[in-house]
């Protein structure tokens, strides 16, 4: 971090630990939501969950990036994405079920949503994106932190993993051809989505059936 002096490394360090347990707080939402669900449900909602701080060059980049001054004050100020959480779910249904969930609990303010799953990315992309602020309780103090999470199906995440790895921040071109067929993939992946929606629903409705029969 180009934050040079001692007293400001102190100060980065001590933030980068509240964004850490602002990320914890989540991720324990998260693991609440999804016990609770498979009680009720008999399946769980979330197949994976994954958490990240950034690192402090991706931070000072940014930063940069914004043309602004290198402190730990203008992190805070301005970047939403220091702790990132990313939630991998089983159903596209399961992403909104758990986005509302999380919504609903009288401690989390949404910031910022961004639903690339109803609007996706010129390139294809899905997921739901949310950058919601959190309070961390500490022994003086209650501190409001930004956690941006990011909710996905397998498939979401299968295409986004595999076009991270062909693409991101990397200066080989793609040709039109190489994006027309990423765009094909995620449109498949989009599909498969859907159908093991309506797979889902079907299965569901005959579980419903026998339950009534008895
Ligand atoms: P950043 O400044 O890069 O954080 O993006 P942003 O402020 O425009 O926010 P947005 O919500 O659009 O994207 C934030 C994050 O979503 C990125 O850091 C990636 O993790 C992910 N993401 C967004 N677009 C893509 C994409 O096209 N492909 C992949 N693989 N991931 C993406
Ligand atoms: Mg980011």
């Amino acid at each position: 971090m180009g934050i040079e002096t001692e007293k400001q490394s102190k100060e980065f360090i001590k933030l980068m630990s509240y964004y850490k347990c602002a990320m914890m707080e989540i991720e324990t939402k998260f693991n609440v939501l999804n016990v609770e669900y498979s009680l009720v449900h008999d399946r769980n909602p979330i197949s994976s969950i994954k958490t990240r701080l950034k690192k402090p060059q991706s931070i000072r980049e940014k930063l940069e990036r914004k043309g602004l001054e290198v402190s730990v004050a203008n992190m805070e100020k301005s970047l939403a994405d220091i702790a990132g959480i990313r939630v991998i779910c089983s159903f596209p249904e399961d992403v909104y079920t758990l986005a509302g969930a999380l919504l609903q609990q009288d401690d989390v303010r949404l910031i910022t949503m961004k639903d690339y799953i109803a609007k996706p990315k010129l390139n294809g992309y899905r997921s739901l994106h949310m950058i919601v602020e959190i309070p961390i309780f500490l022994a003086q103090q209650k501190k409001m932190m930004k956690v941006e999470i990011q909710l996905r199906t397998i498939a979401m995440d299968f295409w986004a993993s595999l076009e991270h790895q062909l693409c991101y921040k990397q200066d080989n071109e793609f040709t039109k051809q190489m994006a027309d067929e990423l765009f094909e993939c995620a449109r498949i992946s989009a599909e498969l989505d859907f159908r093991m929606d309506e797979l889902r629903k079907n299965v569901q409705k005959q579980n419903a059936e026998k339950g009534k029969r008895g």
